[in-house]
């Protein structure tokens, strides 16, 4: 295992699924954000989406579209090249990281898309889901997420209410191992 957290049947189980993802990127991009938006509302207000003057809502929206573009560009350079390349990894995850640095974005936050994204992929996927995608999922999404700065104590995460009555992560999976990963 190398500094990416990851076995290589690991890296090979989620680069087989990336490469089902990856021909429509743009379309699954945007699907994994407007379903991030529709659970958790709060986060539409950390965007500037008005790029696309015109929009009537954000399921047309094209700068939410090209947001979601450089997310999943951004997913897929860990998977395709820094899978192959620790030190490309690092050095992408670096970058992903100081893009939020100004930013209220937390390693839950992460991990809340993660979850997010993990069942679009599930459902996308559907039976070419394979059964060691989500502990692998979880292992790269959690070594993301140890790069974040950890969620404030304060109720700062947990004001809004707009998930208020989300049942809280259930699976081992879910549970916070982010303060495993590396800190940069
Ligand atoms: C694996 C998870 C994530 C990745 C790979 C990622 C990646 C990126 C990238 C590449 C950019 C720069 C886009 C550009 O150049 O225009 C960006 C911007 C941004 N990200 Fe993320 N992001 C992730 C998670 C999140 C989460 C959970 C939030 C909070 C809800 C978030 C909030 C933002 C915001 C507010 C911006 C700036 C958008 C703007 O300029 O309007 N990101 N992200």
């Amino acid at each position: 295992m190398d500094q990416t957290g990851l076995t290589s049947s690991e890296k090979i189980t989620l680069f087989s699924a990336w490469g089902l993802i990856r021909k429509d990127l743009d379309v699954h991009g945007r699907n994994v954000l407007l379903l991030l938006f529709h659970k958790h509302p709060r986060y539409i207000a950390y965007f500037d989406f008005t790029d696309d003057p015109n929009a009537q809502s954000l399921v047309d929206n094209k700068s939410l579209y090209d947001q979601a573009i450089h997310v999943f560009k951004a997913v897929g350079a860990l998977i395709e090249y820094g899978f192959k390349d620790p030190v490309l990894f690092d050095a992408t995850l670096r970058k992903i990281t100081r893009r939020h640095k100004d930013r209220p974005v937390f390693s839950e936050d992460i991990l809340t898309i993660g979850e997010v994204f993990l069942n679009y992929l599930g459902q996308a996927l559907g039976r070419q889901m394979s059964d060691s995608l989500p502990d692998a999922f979880w292992k790269l999404f959690h070594t993301i997420a140890g790069r974040f700065p950890a969620t404030p104590k304060t109720p700062i995460a947990a004001e809004g209410g707009d998930d208020a009555n989300d049942p809280l992560p259930t699976t081992s999976q879910r549970q916070d191992r982010a303060s495993d990963a590396p800190s940069n």
